[in-house]
């Protein structure tokens, strides 16, 4: 178990696309500079992907282009396919996040592609990428279940990742994209990834649709794993998934990991008042509960009753 984590904070990109309302470019631009300054390891800033597939982050090289990077933050951008690369590449972005599913039909729905026509694209897309400094990441959507399929077999998504590490990926992220997975199964497939895999880093993405993802992050971080996506708010989920809702919690994964005496690199307090401007941003409340609760070191005056 490591006593540092990294975090990558994907609200711009996971959570943004689903929105109802298109979040407005400049409004994208000054949170993701706001968060820049808290500590996050890594942003996850837009996705290259098709506008007619995802209209809210249409604006991806305006974002990529028009945010501030802070020295020791990776701005990520998730991809889709060569096209998306190439819009990655004119931006500089610091990693590619090449998408797929484990399970072909969330793959048809989501990128009409099934995870072997992926691997092939991916497979074209990483000779692309030669000469480039950008991070070779793949995030495979649907690892822990699928909600059209249900089950997905660690076998399945253990010969992926062999794959994905073949044709040269340097990191492989795990996605419960509908919340599907209990700490057990997490523990037990990140363990196996870890094992099989010691070079290749991993990053576990889980929503907390079933209120199981910080019970989720635990066991993926006591099987080893030290690098977690996680949305501000706990905004997200994929709107090609039905029934997907928002991310493990920024803010409260912070909260988590700084209890137990596990760093994250990240001002929790700063984190906090960015996360409180989240409503105003996206037009409603949002999940995250630290920021309602405050800390766990949030005192009150005792009641004028209770007093000795
Ligand atoms: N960026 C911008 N435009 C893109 C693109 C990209 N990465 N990839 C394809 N397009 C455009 C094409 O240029 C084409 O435009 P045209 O009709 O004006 O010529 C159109 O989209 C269709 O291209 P095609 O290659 O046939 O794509 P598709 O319709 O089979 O869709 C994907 C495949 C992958 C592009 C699309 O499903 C997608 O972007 N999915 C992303 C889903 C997602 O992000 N989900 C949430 C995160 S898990
Ligand atoms: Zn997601």
């Amino acid at each position: 178990m490591h006593n540092r984590v990294y975090i990558n904070d994907v609200a711009a990109r996971d959570g943004f696309q689903i929105e109802a309302e298109f979040v407005p470019t400049a409004d994208k631009i000054a949170l993701i500079d706001t968060l820049s300054a808290t500590g996050l390891a890594k942003i996850e800033a837009t996705s290259f992907t098709s506008p007619r597939a995802i209209p809210n982050l249409r604006d991806g090289e305006a974002v990529m282009q028009g945010i501030t990077r802070t020295p020791g933050v990776d701005y990520v951008a998730l991809i889709p396919n060569e096209k998306g690369l190439e819009r990655a590449i004119a931006c500089a972005t610091d990693e590619f996040n090449f998408v797929m599913s484990a399970s072909d039909s969330h793959g048809r729905a989501n990128l009409r592609m099934s995870a072997d026509q992926s691997l092939e694209r991916f497979a074209r897309m990483v000779d692309l990428a030669a000469g480039e400094s950008g991070f070779l990441n793949a995030s495979i959507s649907t690892a822990f279940g699928c909600p059209f399929e249900g089950t997905v077999s660690p076998e399945r998504v253990l010969d992926l990742v062999a794959q994905l590490e073949h044709i040269g990926m340097q990191g492989v992220t795990l996605c419960d994209t509908t919340g599907m997975a209990n700490p057990h199964q997490v523990g037990t497939l990140c363990e196996q990834v870890r094992r099989r895999h010691p070079a290749l880093a991993l990053t576990l993405h889980l929503h907390n649709t079933r209120g199981m993802g910080l019970a989720n992050a635990l066991a993926g971080w006591q099987a080893g794993v030290e690098r977690f996506d996680a949305a501000l708010g706990g905004l997200g989920g994929c709107p090609f998934a039905p029934g997907a809702t928002g991310n493990v919690c920024t803010e409260d994964l912070v909260h988590m990991f700084e209890q137990m005496g596990v760093a994250t690199g990240v001002d929790l307090d700063a984190l906090l008042t960015v996360a409180a401007t989240l409503p105003d941003i996206v037009g409603h409340a949002v999940p995250g509960q630290v920021v309602k609760a405050g800390p766990s070191s949030r005192r009150y005056p005792l009641p004028e009753s209770a007093r000795a």
